[in-house]
Protein backbone atom coordinates (compact mmCIF):
# COMPACT_ATOMS: atom_id res chain seq x y z
CA UNK A 1 0.00 0.00 0.00
CA UNK A 2 1.21 3.48 -0.91
CA UNK A 3 1.95 5.81 2.13
CA UNK A 4 -0.13 9.10 2.35
CA UNK A 5 1.67 12.27 0.52
CA UNK A 6 -0.37 14.47 3.41
CA UNK A 7 1.16 15.67 6.83
CA UNK A 8 -1.41 14.10 10.23
CA UNK A 9 -4.49 15.82 9.85
CA UNK A 10 -4.31 19.38 11.42
CA UNK A 11 -0.77 20.12 10.73
CA UNK A 12 1.26 21.91 7.84
CA UNK A 13 4.04 21.03 5.96
CA UNK A 14 5.93 24.32 5.27
CA UNK A 15 7.39 24.62 1.55
CA UNK A 16 9.47 27.30 1.02
CA UNK A 17 6.92 30.03 0.32
CA UNK A 18 5.01 29.11 3.67
CA UNK A 19 8.34 28.80 5.38
CA UNK A 20 9.14 32.63 4.31
CA UNK A 21 5.86 34.02 5.47
CA UNK A 22 6.85 32.14 9.00
CA UNK A 23 9.81 33.35 9.17
CA UNK A 24 9.04 36.91 8.08
CA UNK A 25 6.03 36.56 10.99
CA UNK A 26 8.67 35.22 13.76
CA UNK A 27 11.26 38.12 12.81
CA UNK A 28 8.96 40.60 13.62
CA UNK A 29 7.74 38.92 16.37
CA UNK A 30 11.76 38.69 17.86
CA UNK A 31 12.52 42.36 16.77
CA UNK A 32 9.30 43.26 18.98
CA UNK A 33 9.94 41.25 21.79
CA UNK A 34 14.05 42.27 21.87
CA UNK A 35 12.90 46.07 21.77
CA UNK A 36 11.49 45.77 25.09
CA UNK A 37 14.55 43.84 26.20
CA UNK A 38 12.68 40.69 26.45
CA UNK A 39 14.70 37.30 26.31
CA UNK A 40 14.39 34.65 24.55
CA UNK A 41 14.36 30.76 26.08
CA UNK A 42 12.39 27.41 25.10
CA UNK A 43 11.94 24.41 26.88
CA UNK A 44 11.21 20.49 25.87
CA UNK A 45 8.58 19.60 23.89
CA UNK A 46 7.08 16.82 26.32
CA UNK A 47 6.24 17.35 30.09
CA UNK A 48 4.52 15.70 32.56
CA UNK A 49 1.06 15.55 32.58
CA UNK A 50 0.68 16.31 35.84
CA UNK A 51 1.79 19.93 34.92
CA UNK A 52 -1.16 20.47 33.18
CA UNK A 53 -3.37 18.49 35.40
CA UNK A 54 -2.64 21.55 38.15
CA UNK A 55 -3.94 24.90 36.45
CA UNK A 56 -4.76 24.46 33.01
CA UNK A 57 -8.15 23.58 32.81
CA UNK A 58 -10.81 20.12 32.11
CA UNK A 59 -10.88 21.56 28.42
CA UNK A 60 -7.28 21.21 27.90
CA UNK A 61 -7.08 17.94 29.84
CA UNK A 62 -10.12 16.35 29.18
CA UNK A 63 -10.25 17.01 25.30
CA UNK A 64 -6.92 18.75 24.00
CA UNK A 65 -4.24 17.07 25.17
CA UNK A 66 -1.96 14.78 23.40
CA UNK A 67 -0.90 12.31 25.87
CA UNK A 68 0.73 9.05 25.82
CA UNK A 69 2.83 6.96 28.37
CA UNK A 70 6.14 6.44 27.98
CA UNK A 71 8.90 3.54 27.79
CA UNK A 72 9.48 4.35 31.73
CA UNK A 73 6.07 4.54 32.42
CA UNK A 74 5.60 8.28 32.60
CA UNK A 75 2.84 9.80 31.84
CA UNK A 76 3.87 12.63 29.38
CA UNK A 77 2.11 15.17 27.42
CA UNK A 78 3.04 17.03 23.84
CA UNK A 79 3.07 20.95 25.21
CA UNK A 80 -0.22 22.12 24.37
CA UNK A 81 0.67 25.73 25.67
CA UNK A 82 3.90 27.08 26.94
CA UNK A 83 2.81 28.73 30.25
CA UNK A 84 3.21 25.76 32.49
CA UNK A 85 6.76 24.98 31.08
CA UNK A 86 7.75 28.58 31.78
CA UNK A 87 6.57 28.42 35.05
CA UNK A 88 8.60 25.69 35.86
CA UNK A 89 11.66 26.74 34.64
CA UNK A 90 10.97 30.37 36.54
CA UNK A 91 10.04 28.76 39.43
CA UNK A 92 14.12 26.99 39.50
CA UNK A 93 15.95 30.19 38.83
CA UNK A 94 13.36 33.13 40.24
CA UNK A 95 15.24 33.49 43.75
CA UNK A 96 18.70 34.36 42.73
CA UNK A 97 17.39 36.34 39.46
CA UNK A 98 16.78 40.23 39.28
CA UNK A 99 13.19 41.26 38.91
CA UNK A 100 10.92 41.39 36.47
CA UNK A 101 12.01 38.89 34.03
CA UNK A 102 10.96 39.43 30.54
CA UNK A 103 11.10 36.16 28.64
CA UNK A 104 9.65 35.51 24.89
CA UNK A 105 9.45 32.43 22.95
CA UNK A 106 8.03 31.13 20.12
CA UNK A 107 7.18 27.18 20.63
CA UNK A 108 5.14 25.07 18.43
CA UNK A 109 2.22 23.83 20.51
CA UNK A 110 0.19 20.66 19.81
CA UNK A 111 -3.61 20.15 20.78
CA UNK A 112 -6.17 17.85 19.51
CA UNK A 113 -9.23 20.32 17.98
CA UNK A 114 -10.88 19.67 14.92
CA UNK A 115 -9.21 21.23 12.49
CA UNK A 116 -10.89 24.46 11.08
CA UNK A 117 -10.20 28.00 9.79
CA UNK A 118 -8.18 29.29 12.45
CA UNK A 119 -7.53 25.74 14.37
CA UNK A 120 -5.19 23.47 13.60
CA UNK A 121 -3.84 20.57 15.95
CA UNK A 122 0.60 21.63 15.63
CA UNK A 123 0.43 25.66 15.78
CA UNK A 124 3.40 28.05 16.59
CA UNK A 125 2.36 30.82 19.48
CA UNK A 126 4.43 33.86 20.22
CA UNK A 127 5.04 33.97 24.41
CA UNK A 128 5.43 37.13 26.49
CA UNK A 129 5.74 36.68 29.43
CA UNK A 130 6.66 39.28 32.72
CA UNK A 131 7.24 37.99 35.95
CA UNK A 132 7.52 40.41 38.86
CA UNK A 133 6.83 43.28 37.61
CA UNK A 134 5.54 45.97 40.73
CA UNK A 135 1.73 47.34 40.68
CA UNK A 136 0.11 47.29 37.53
CA UNK A 137 3.08 47.95 34.97
CA UNK A 138 3.34 44.56 33.61
CA UNK A 139 -0.18 44.29 33.01
CA UNK A 140 0.10 47.80 30.47
CA UNK A 141 3.46 47.00 29.56
CA UNK A 142 2.62 43.73 28.08
CA UNK A 143 -0.82 44.91 25.93
CA UNK A 144 2.08 47.20 24.84
CA UNK A 145 4.44 44.46 23.22
CA UNK A 146 1.30 43.17 21.95
CA UNK A 147 -0.19 46.51 20.35
CA UNK A 148 3.43 47.55 19.30
CA UNK A 149 3.39 44.22 17.23
CA UNK A 150 0.63 44.36 15.83
CA UNK A 151 1.62 47.92 14.65
CA UNK A 152 4.73 46.12 13.32
CA UNK A 153 2.85 44.36 10.58
CA UNK A 154 1.08 47.16 9.61
CA UNK A 155 -2.18 46.86 11.61
CA UNK A 156 -4.27 49.84 13.51
CA UNK A 157 -7.02 50.26 15.15
CA UNK A 158 -9.13 49.84 12.31
CA UNK A 159 -8.05 46.39 12.13
CA UNK A 160 -8.05 45.00 15.93
CA UNK A 161 -9.31 45.41 19.01
CA UNK A 162 -8.31 44.56 22.50
CA UNK A 163 -11.23 43.05 24.93
CA UNK A 164 -10.22 43.36 28.21
CA UNK A 165 -11.76 42.26 32.08
CA UNK A 166 -10.25 41.77 35.01
CA UNK A 167 -10.87 38.24 36.81
CA UNK A 168 -10.61 39.96 40.42
CA UNK A 169 -13.46 42.18 39.64
CA UNK A 170 -14.95 38.75 38.41
CA UNK A 171 -14.55 37.43 41.77
CA UNK A 172 -16.03 39.79 43.79
CA UNK A 173 -19.10 39.83 41.43
CA UNK A 174 -19.76 36.47 41.70
CA UNK A 175 -18.31 35.36 45.40
CA UNK A 176 -19.03 38.59 47.42
CA UNK A 177 -21.92 40.31 45.47
CA UNK A 178 -24.14 37.54 44.14
CA UNK A 179 -22.27 35.41 47.43
CA UNK A 180 -21.99 31.83 45.04
CA UNK A 181 -20.37 29.19 46.18
CA UNK A 182 -16.95 28.02 44.63
CA UNK A 183 -19.18 24.95 42.54
CA UNK A 184 -21.15 27.94 41.54
CA UNK A 185 -18.47 30.26 40.39
CA UNK A 186 -16.82 27.52 38.90
CA UNK A 187 -19.82 26.99 36.79
CA UNK A 188 -20.53 30.48 36.11
CA UNK A 189 -16.81 31.40 34.45
CA UNK A 190 -17.70 28.57 32.15
CA UNK A 191 -21.03 30.14 31.33
CA UNK A 192 -19.22 33.41 30.83
CA UNK A 193 -16.69 31.95 28.83
CA UNK A 194 -19.28 30.81 26.38
CA UNK A 195 -21.85 33.83 26.76
CA UNK A 196 -21.12 35.28 23.14
CA UNK A 197 -21.36 32.16 21.36
CA UNK A 198 -24.49 30.72 22.49
CA UNK A 199 -28.13 31.99 22.64
CA UNK A 200 -29.87 34.63 25.11
CA UNK A 201 -32.12 31.59 25.90
CA UNK A 202 -29.50 29.40 26.13
CA UNK A 203 -27.74 30.73 28.65
CA UNK A 204 -31.03 31.73 30.92
CA UNK A 205 -31.33 27.77 31.02
CA UNK A 206 -27.53 27.12 32.10
CA UNK A 207 -27.94 30.45 34.62
CA UNK A 208 -31.19 29.14 35.77
CA UNK A 209 -29.47 25.36 36.23
CA UNK A 210 -26.65 26.94 39.14
CA UNK A 211 -29.39 27.47 41.57
CA UNK A 212 -28.67 31.36 42.34
CA UNK A 213 -30.94 33.97 44.40
CA UNK A 214 -33.02 35.62 42.11
CA UNK A 215 -31.18 38.77 43.90
CA UNK A 216 -27.67 36.83 42.52
CA UNK A 217 -29.34 36.06 39.34
CA UNK A 218 -30.44 39.96 38.90
CA UNK A 219 -26.44 40.91 39.74
CA UNK A 220 -25.18 38.76 37.43
CA UNK A 221 -27.51 40.25 34.18
CA UNK A 222 -26.46 43.56 35.63
CA UNK A 223 -22.80 42.22 35.25
CA UNK A 224 -23.05 40.53 31.90
CA UNK A 225 -24.48 44.52 30.69
CA UNK A 226 -21.40 46.39 31.69
CA UNK A 227 -19.87 47.49 28.14
CA UNK A 228 -16.82 50.40 29.00
CA UNK A 229 -14.54 51.13 31.99
CA UNK A 230 -16.48 53.64 33.68
CA UNK A 231 -19.70 51.27 33.84
CA UNK A 232 -17.50 48.63 35.56
CA UNK A 233 -16.27 51.72 38.16
CA UNK A 234 -19.69 53.04 38.72
CA UNK A 235 -20.96 49.20 39.29
CA UNK A 236 -18.34 48.58 41.80
CA UNK A 237 -18.92 52.04 43.39
CA UNK A 238 -22.49 51.56 43.68
CA UNK A 239 -21.60 47.83 45.68
CA UNK A 240 -19.36 49.27 47.89
CA UNK A 241 -16.54 48.02 46.19
CA UNK A 242 -14.31 50.58 46.35
CA UNK A 243 -10.95 49.26 47.26
CA UNK A 244 -11.28 47.15 43.93
CA UNK A 245 -12.96 50.04 41.80
CA UNK A 246 -9.76 51.77 42.90
CA UNK A 247 -7.42 49.08 41.57
CA UNK A 248 -8.98 49.01 38.31
CA UNK A 249 -8.44 52.44 38.07
CA UNK A 250 -4.76 52.73 38.78
CA UNK A 251 -4.19 50.36 35.45
CA UNK A 252 -6.20 52.25 33.28
CA UNK A 253 -4.61 55.20 34.27
CA UNK A 254 -1.32 53.48 33.26
CA UNK A 255 -2.84 52.41 30.01
CA UNK A 256 -3.79 56.02 29.92
CA UNK A 257 -0.57 56.94 29.37
CA UNK A 258 0.49 55.05 26.73
CA UNK A 259 -0.60 54.00 22.88
CA UNK A 260 -2.91 51.06 24.05
CA UNK A 261 -6.02 52.94 25.17
CA UNK A 262 -7.52 53.23 21.93
CA UNK A 263 -7.51 49.64 21.01
CA UNK A 264 -8.75 48.86 24.49
CA UNK A 265 -12.65 47.78 25.46
CA UNK A 266 -14.23 46.43 28.32
CA UNK A 267 -15.63 43.21 27.84
CA UNK A 268 -17.91 40.89 30.83
CA UNK A 269 -17.31 37.74 28.87
CA UNK A 270 -13.61 37.39 28.41
CA UNK A 271 -12.72 35.23 31.27
CA UNK A 272 -10.46 32.79 29.75
CA UNK A 273 -10.60 29.19 29.97
CA UNK A 274 -7.46 29.00 31.29
CA UNK A 275 -7.29 28.27 35.14
CA UNK A 276 -4.47 30.42 36.42
CA UNK A 277 -5.20 33.50 35.67
CA UNK A 278 -6.24 35.88 38.66
CA UNK A 279 -6.09 39.48 37.45
CA UNK A 280 -6.75 40.96 34.31
CA UNK A 281 -7.71 38.39 31.55
CA UNK A 282 -7.53 40.17 27.20
CA UNK A 283 -8.79 38.78 23.82
CA UNK A 284 -7.17 40.32 20.64
CA UNK A 285 -9.96 40.58 18.47
CA UNK A 286 -9.80 40.73 14.85
CA UNK A 287 -12.52 43.24 13.53
CA UNK A 288 -12.77 42.20 10.15
CA UNK A 289 -15.80 40.44 9.64
CA UNK A 290 -14.83 37.48 7.89
CA UNK A 291 -12.64 36.60 10.68
CA UNK A 292 -13.86 37.48 13.74
CA UNK A 293 -11.71 35.84 15.68
CA UNK A 294 -9.17 36.08 18.80
CA UNK A 295 -5.98 36.30 17.31
CA UNK A 296 -4.22 36.34 20.95
CA UNK A 297 -4.99 35.47 24.65
CA UNK A 298 -3.53 36.60 27.59
CA UNK A 299 -3.53 37.80 31.47
CA UNK A 300 -2.11 37.84 34.63
CA UNK A 301 -1.75 34.94 36.72
CA UNK A 302 -0.67 35.56 40.29
CA UNK A 303 -0.31 31.76 41.81
CA UNK A 304 1.13 29.31 39.54
CA UNK A 305 4.24 28.74 40.61
CA UNK A 306 3.00 27.91 44.09
CA UNK A 307 2.37 24.73 42.25
CA UNK A 308 6.03 23.77 42.90
CA UNK A 309 5.60 24.93 46.35
CA UNK A 310 7.35 28.21 45.12
CA UNK A 311 6.45 31.96 46.90
CA UNK A 312 3.96 33.44 44.87
CA UNK A 313 5.30 35.43 41.96
CA UNK A 314 3.12 37.67 39.90
CA UNK A 315 3.46 36.87 36.37
CA UNK A 316 1.21 38.33 33.29
CA UNK A 317 1.53 37.48 30.03
CA UNK A 318 -0.10 36.81 26.34
CA UNK A 319 0.12 34.03 23.79
CA UNK A 320 -0.37 34.58 20.07
CA UNK A 321 -0.98 32.09 17.54
CA UNK A 322 1.03 31.84 13.88
CA UNK A 323 -2.33 30.84 11.78
CA UNK A 324 -4.46 32.99 13.17
CA UNK A 325 -2.05 36.16 13.13
CA UNK A 326 -1.74 35.26 9.58
CA UNK A 327 -5.47 34.70 8.84
CA UNK A 328 -5.61 37.98 9.93
CA UNK A 329 -2.27 39.74 7.81
CA UNK A 330 -4.17 38.21 4.68
CA UNK A 331 -7.34 39.63 5.33
CA UNK A 332 -6.53 42.97 5.40
CA UNK A 333 -4.04 42.55 2.61
CA UNK A 334 -1.46 43.79 5.62
CA UNK A 335 1.11 40.53 4.24
CA UNK A 336 4.01 41.32 1.96
CA UNK A 337 4.29 39.03 -0.89
CA UNK A 338 6.52 35.83 -0.50
CA UNK A 339 5.98 34.56 -3.70
CA UNK A 340 9.87 34.70 -4.64
CA UNK A 341 12.62 33.82 -2.76
CA UNK A 342 15.20 36.94 -2.22
CA UNK A 343 18.36 36.55 -3.74
CA UNK A 344 21.29 39.09 -4.02
CA UNK A 345 22.87 37.18 -7.67
CA UNK A 346 22.81 34.10 -10.04
CA UNK A 347 26.03 33.00 -11.74
CA UNK A 348 25.61 31.44 -15.09
CA UNK A 349 27.78 30.88 -17.79
CA UNK A 350 26.78 29.24 -21.09
CA UNK A 351 30.04 27.47 -22.11
CA UNK A 352 30.94 24.47 -20.07
CA UNK A 353 34.74 26.19 -19.10
CA UNK A 354 32.86 28.81 -16.93
CA UNK A 355 32.36 26.43 -14.00
CA UNK A 356 35.74 26.83 -12.36
CA UNK A 357 35.28 30.73 -12.35
CA UNK A 358 32.11 30.71 -11.27
CA UNK A 359 32.49 28.99 -8.37
CA UNK A 360 35.61 30.90 -7.25
CA UNK A 361 33.51 34.20 -7.59
CA UNK A 362 30.55 32.76 -5.20
CA UNK A 363 32.87 31.96 -3.10
CA UNK A 364 34.19 35.63 -2.40
CA UNK A 365 30.73 36.82 -2.71
CA UNK A 366 29.14 34.88 -0.17
CA UNK A 367 32.39 35.96 1.95
CA UNK A 368 31.30 39.38 1.04
CA UNK A 369 27.94 38.43 2.79
CA UNK A 370 25.85 38.18 -0.04
CA UNK A 371 23.17 35.20 -1.45
CA UNK A 372 24.86 33.62 -4.35
CA UNK A 373 23.54 31.00 -6.14
CA UNK A 374 25.17 28.85 -8.63
CA UNK A 375 24.23 27.11 -12.25
CA UNK A 376 25.47 23.73 -11.92
CA UNK A 377 26.03 23.77 -15.41
CA UNK A 378 26.25 25.86 -18.68
CA UNK A 379 23.05 27.93 -19.36
CA UNK A 380 21.64 28.34 -22.42
CA UNK A 381 21.15 31.95 -22.78
CA UNK A 382 17.28 32.16 -23.30
CA UNK A 383 16.86 29.61 -19.99
CA UNK A 384 18.92 33.05 -17.87
CA UNK A 385 16.58 35.90 -17.60
CA UNK A 386 13.46 33.22 -16.44
CA UNK A 387 16.01 31.36 -14.12
CA UNK A 388 16.66 34.66 -12.55
CA UNK A 389 13.17 35.33 -12.02
CA UNK A 390 12.53 32.24 -10.55
CA UNK A 391 14.85 32.35 -8.18
CA UNK A 392 14.41 36.26 -6.90
CA UNK A 393 17.50 37.47 -7.76
CA UNK A 394 18.90 41.47 -8.13
CA UNK A 395 21.82 40.63 -10.29
CA UNK A 396 23.09 38.01 -12.72
CA UNK A 397 26.03 37.21 -14.68
CA UNK A 398 26.71 35.78 -18.13
CA UNK A 399 30.07 34.19 -19.03
CA UNK A 400 30.47 33.11 -23.08
CA UNK A 401 33.44 32.26 -24.47
CA UNK A 402 34.59 35.93 -25.07
CA UNK A 403 34.56 36.17 -21.71
CA UNK A 404 35.87 33.31 -21.02
CA UNK A 405 39.05 34.23 -22.75
CA UNK A 406 39.35 37.27 -21.28
CA UNK A 407 38.68 36.47 -17.68
CA UNK A 408 35.71 38.90 -17.89
CA UNK A 409 32.00 38.36 -17.06
CA UNK A 410 28.66 40.77 -17.95
CA UNK A 411 26.59 41.61 -14.85
CA UNK A 412 23.12 42.58 -15.02
CA UNK A 413 21.20 44.64 -13.09
CA UNK A 414 17.64 43.27 -12.99
CA UNK A 415 16.06 46.51 -12.04
CA UNK A 416 17.26 48.63 -14.09
CA UNK A 417 18.36 46.49 -16.93
CA UNK A 418 21.98 47.97 -17.08
CA UNK A 419 24.21 45.66 -17.51
CA UNK A 420 28.41 46.20 -17.29
CA UNK A 421 31.32 44.14 -18.25
CA UNK A 422 33.68 43.61 -15.40
CA UNK A 423 37.14 41.63 -15.26
CA UNK A 424 37.02 38.93 -12.82
CA UNK A 425 40.02 40.19 -10.47
CA UNK A 426 38.24 42.83 -10.49
CA UNK A 427 36.30 41.77 -7.26
CA UNK A 428 36.08 45.56 -5.91
CA UNK A 429 34.31 47.04 -8.46
CA UNK A 430 32.15 43.66 -8.66
CA UNK A 431 30.97 44.02 -4.87
CA UNK A 432 30.55 48.00 -5.28
CA UNK A 433 28.17 47.09 -8.45
CA UNK A 434 26.16 44.53 -6.53
CA UNK A 435 26.32 46.41 -3.18
CA UNK A 436 25.17 49.49 -4.37
P1 LIG B 1 -4.67 30.53 24.42
O1 LIG B 1 -5.78 31.53 24.41
O2 LIG B 1 -5.03 29.12 24.65
O3 LIG B 1 -3.64 31.02 25.53
O4 LIG B 1 -3.87 30.64 23.06
C1 LIG B 1 -3.36 31.87 22.64
C2 LIG B 1 -3.53 32.03 21.14
O5 LIG B 1 -2.94 30.89 20.47
C3 LIG B 1 -4.96 32.06 20.62
O6 LIG B 1 -5.52 33.35 20.71
C4 LIG B 1 -4.77 31.61 19.18
O7 LIG B 1 -4.26 32.69 18.39
C5 LIG B 1 -3.64 30.61 19.28
N1 LIG B 1 -4.15 29.23 19.32
C6 LIG B 1 -4.51 28.51 20.41
N2 LIG B 1 -4.94 27.28 20.05
C7 LIG B 1 -4.83 27.22 18.71
C8 LIG B 1 -5.11 26.21 17.72
N3 LIG B 1 -5.58 25.02 18.06
N4 LIG B 1 -4.88 26.50 16.42
C9 LIG B 1 -4.38 27.72 16.06
N5 LIG B 1 -4.10 28.69 16.94
C10 LIG B 1 -4.32 28.46 18.24
C11 LIG B 1 -2.56 30.31 25.96
O8 LIG B 1 -2.13 29.32 25.41
C12 LIG B 1 -1.85 30.96 27.15
N6 LIG B 1 -0.86 29.98 27.65
C13 LIG B 1 -1.23 32.26 26.72
C14 LIG B 1 -0.50 32.98 27.80
C15 LIG B 1 0.83 33.23 27.86
N7 LIG B 1 -1.04 33.47 28.92
C16 LIG B 1 -0.11 34.03 29.66
N8 LIG B 1 1.05 33.88 29.03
Amino acid sequence: MALNKQPYRGTRDFFPKDKRVRDYLFAVMTKTSESFGYESYDGPLLEEVELYRAKSGEELINEQIYSFTDRGERFVAIRPEMTPTLARMVAQIHRESSKPLRWFSIPNLMRYEKPQRGRVREHWQLNCDVFGSPGRLGEVEILQVAVELFEAYGANESHFEILLNDRSIVDVVFKILMKSTETQTYRLYKIVDKAKKITHEALQKMVSEVGLSLEAENIFYAYLRLDNFEAVKAFLETNNQIEIAAQFNIFIDFAKKTNITKYLKYDPTIVRGLDYYTGIVFEIFDKHPDNRRALCGGGAYANLLQIFNEDALAGVGFGLGDVTLRDFLEVHKLLPNFDIPVNDILLTFQEEGGLDATLKLAQILRQNNLKVITSFEALKFKKVFPTAEKKGVRFVTLMGSDELLKNEIQIKNLANKEQQTLNLNDIESILKLIKA
